[in-house]
């Protein structure tokens, strides 16, 4: 009986190494780029092999192209996103194969003509890509039923693009120590032009400033922009952290509630309501300005924080279940991120979609 084991374990491992080795031959065979093609020179040079499998994302326009602005490597994806099931490219030559195209709302010109004209492939899917708030976004006409897909901060977009608050592994140890504190407030604001909405926030903290002190940073204070090493250790400086956005929209909580949350300082919240934050975030891990009536109530509250170390540390129970991810901090970062999640859905949706009333859905 052993003795048969024995021959047919031998037998089998014979066979392994054999269809290893063919395995790692074919291979070698072959041009390696071929497992992992993810520029334009290799969907070129693979066109046969590969191009049936990984489905092509064109970017029309590069986001904020008109500014000369954003430009990154297509490699990106998988280099921070861990996507690699698509092909993102910005070479216009690939129109007629691409499954997804992106068009960055903010370089659409009001005639479209920057748009391709001709006919659509019909298993082309032409993605809306917008990441800026209603406030922020030109009503540029001509854009209903001629997309299939919007990218965007909105929940109901077709592609949700956020610093999304995750849940730990329930064996994932807590092991988060405060940082070292030696201011109590602080905002950083780079923005400060009242046409894209910012008079709420600054009307506030002008309020809140007469009550209490605070540390500010960035172009819209000090005329320099904050070094992006500086970012997250001045926030983890603070106590507490001014994430007031510019405009306030239903679902837009930007980049600025995930910094404090991940550097460990307490966000104190402008934005949509109180009820909007939690569907994406524990109750009691921000403080919201709808809680005190005035700003000189909420300067009170902080500062009895300040000396409550118990009820202070209260607002970071939510890390013993849940985390979040700093987010990068260059401006392409966040362009790649929603372009990245467009990759991806794209080569899982294989639905048909068409978005009839764009602006009736974003504006209203
Ligand atoms: C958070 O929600 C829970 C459950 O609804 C409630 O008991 C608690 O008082 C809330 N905490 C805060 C800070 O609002
Ligand atoms: C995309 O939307 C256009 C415009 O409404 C429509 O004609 C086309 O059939 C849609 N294609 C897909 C693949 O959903």
């Amino acid at each position: 009986m052993k003795v048969h084991f024995t021959r047919t374990l031998s037998l089998v491992l014979v066979a392994f190494f054999g269809l290893t080795t063919s395995v790692i031959l074919l291979f070698l065979y072959f041009e390696p780029s071929i497992l992992c093609p993810s520029t334009l020179a290799d969907i070129k040079s693979n066109e046969d092999t590969e191009s049936d499998e990984k489905p092509i994302v064109l970017l029309w326009f590069w986001p904020l192209e008109s500014q000369d602005y954003v430009k990154f490597d297509m490699k990106m994806c998988s280099k921070h996103f861990n996507v690699d099931s698509c092909i993102v490219t910005d070479d216009r030559s690939t129109y007629s194969r691409a499954e997804g195209v992106l068009f960055y709302h903010k370089e659409i010109s009001w005639s479209l003509n920057n748009m391709p004209q001709g006919p659509r492939p019909t298993f082309q899917k032409w993605i809306w890509y917008n990441l800026e708030s209603p406030r922020n976004t030109a009503k540029k006409p001509g854009l209903d039923n001629l997309f299939n897909l919007t990218l965007s901060y909105r929940r109901d977009a077709g592609i949700v693009v956020r610093n999304e608050m995750k849940i730990k592994k329930p064996e994932m140890k807590d092991d988060f120590v405060l940082p070292k504190k030696d201011k109590l407030v602080c905002w950083i604001v780079s923005n400060n032009n009242p046409y894209t909405g910012t008079n709420v926030r600054e009307k506030y903290y002008r309020e809140l400033s007469q009550h209490m002190k605070i540390d500010v940073f960035g172009v819209a204070f000090t005329g320099k922009r904050l070094d992006f090493e500086d970012y997250y250790p001045t926030l983890a400086s603070c106590k507490f952290y001014l994430s007031f956005e510019n405009s306030l929209h239903k679902d837009y909580i930007t980049e600025k509630l995930n910094g404090p949350l991940a550097a460990g300082a307490v966000p104190v919240v402008i934005g949509p309501t109180r009820e909007n934050y939690e569907q994406f975030l524990p109750n009691g891990s921000f403080i919201h300005v709808d809680d005190f009536p005035d700003a000189k109530s909420m300067a009170e509250f902080l500062q009895h924080l300040d000396k409550d170390d118990e009820a202070y540390m209260s607002y970071f129970e939510w890390r013993k279940y849940y985390k979040v991810t700093p987010h990068l901090l260059r401006v392409s970062n966040e362009f790649f991120h929603a372009i990245c999640l467009a990759c991806d859905h794209i080569s899982r949706d294989k639905g048909y979609h068409v978005v009839n009333d764009l602006y009736e859905w974003y504006f209203t």
